[in-house]
């Protein structure tokens, strides 16, 4: 599909608080199980970042990116920011995308209960000792039911913070651009927030405004941590890795107290992941407004929306109604690492491929994409 007329309208330059991004396309965080076993970013991670720099977008969100040595890894060879090597592999990978002209912000997430690979793996941790619903993922060499998760003392709800929080000091000192707390999908935050995973009867537990509690003290203790000037967003999503259909059981009221509460922690733009084949109507909230248009309402912060953003029509009338401000993508950019500068030149999009899951794949194809363009 052709954009209709002249510029696409996400090829506008765009602003998240002090971050500057030469367009509204970012590449939407993506875990490629591809660190060394110790969490470390290899050399090929650079590259593999660096790729979408130089095909023009204008900023690279990470794959998900552990945050302490006890509970957060949810996979084997995801990367970490825990310890020196990690942030010397890390500085590698934000030194080469920002040379091709990209910001970049790390994601951090605690896998919680949905943990598969993690040092311990009998016993994640989790706000109840409520199994997850559905089965490990074999895609990450995982099988069968997830174990049930031990409940999370005030000790140990004290130490995620402190690891979220030191993460980022630590993503600062790597060259990153800011973080993005992964309250989405499924893992540790979403968990919390979700009124079946989380049936504690203590402050963290009940209606919905305790239930976004971790997720706030989260993002209020990164703030801390890093001043008032510095990039920290925020993903969140109804539906789960392992739970496709859910939605936040108040609608917009809950919408509403979630959004509030993250951007009154000091969040600098909400991320909301939303799906299906008709963007706008599966991002309705009831028979109302979008949930991205209720963040952007409610916060005025710059809201990212994410969800088969590479189709140019869909990314064009999401930002023409103004749904989103920027809008990040997928499985798109792994198919086409270069979309801007497609879009820029007014051709079609590559069609995704599940071959192209596959770590790499993404920079093989680059390579090949260039050498028969004589790029
Ligand atoms: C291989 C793969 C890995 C993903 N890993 C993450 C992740 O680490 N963190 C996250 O928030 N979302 C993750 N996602 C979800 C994507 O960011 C995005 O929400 C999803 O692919 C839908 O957007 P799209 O239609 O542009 O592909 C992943 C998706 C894919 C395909």
């Amino acid at each position: 599909m052709r954009p209709t007329t002249g510029a696409h309208p996400a090829l506008r330059p765009g602003r998240i608080g002090e971050l500057r991004t030469a367009n509204l396309l970012a590449v939407s965080p993506m875990t490629r199980v591809s660190a060394t076993a110790d969490g470390t970013p290899t050399e090929q991670m650079a590259d593999y970042y660096a790729e979408f720099a130089r095909g023009g977008f204008g900023l690279v969100i990470t794959e998900g990116t552990y945050t302490d040595a006890a509970y957060s890894q949810g996979y084997f060879n995801q990367p970490g920011i825990v310890t020196d090597r990690h942030v010397a592999g890390w500085r590698e990978v934000t030194g080469r995308v920002h040379a091709a002209g990209a910001p970049i912000v790390l994601q951090l997430m605690h896998a919680g209960a949905l943990s598969q690979g993690n040092r311990h793996r009998d016993h994640t941790a989790g706000p109840s000792p409520v199994r997850p619903r559905g089965e490990m993922m074999p895609e990450y060499g995982g099988h069968g039911p997830w174990p049930v998760p031990k409940e999370m003392d005030e000790a140990a709800i004290a130490e995620a913070v402190r690891g979220f929080a030191d993460s980022a000091v630590r993503a600062r000192r790597a060259g990153f651009d800011g973080v993005e707390v992964h309250a989405a999908n499924g893992y540790l935050l979403d968990q919390f927030l979700t009124d079946y995973t989380n049936q504690r009867a203590d402050r963290y537990g009940g209606p919905i405004a305790h239930r976004v509690r971790l997720a706030a003290e989260v993002v209020a203790a990164i703030r801390a941590a890093v001043g008032p000037d510095w990039c920290v967003g925020v993903r969140l999503s109804q539906t789960k890795v392992n739970d496709f259909t859910y939605r936040w059981p108040g609608g917009a009221k809950d919408a509403e107290t979630v959004f509030a509460a993250l951007a009154e922690a000091g969040a600098s733009y909400l991320h909301i992941a939303s799906e299906g084949r008709d963007w706008i109507e599966t991002a309705r909230l009831g028979d109302g407004e979008t949930i991205t248009r209720l963040a952007r309402r409610v916060t005025g912060l710059p809201v990212i929306a994410n969800g088969g953003m590479h189709e140019p029509e869909r990314a064009a009338r999401v930002l023409a109604e103004g749904h989103a401000d920027l809008l990040s993508i997928g499985r798109g950019a792994l198919a086409n690492p270069d979309l801007p500068r497609l879009l820029a030149a007014g051709e079609a999009p590559r069609a995704f491929d599940p071959a192209m899951l596959e770590p790499f794949a993404t920079l093989d194809n680059a390579r090949r994409w260039r050498q028969a363009v004589g790029a």
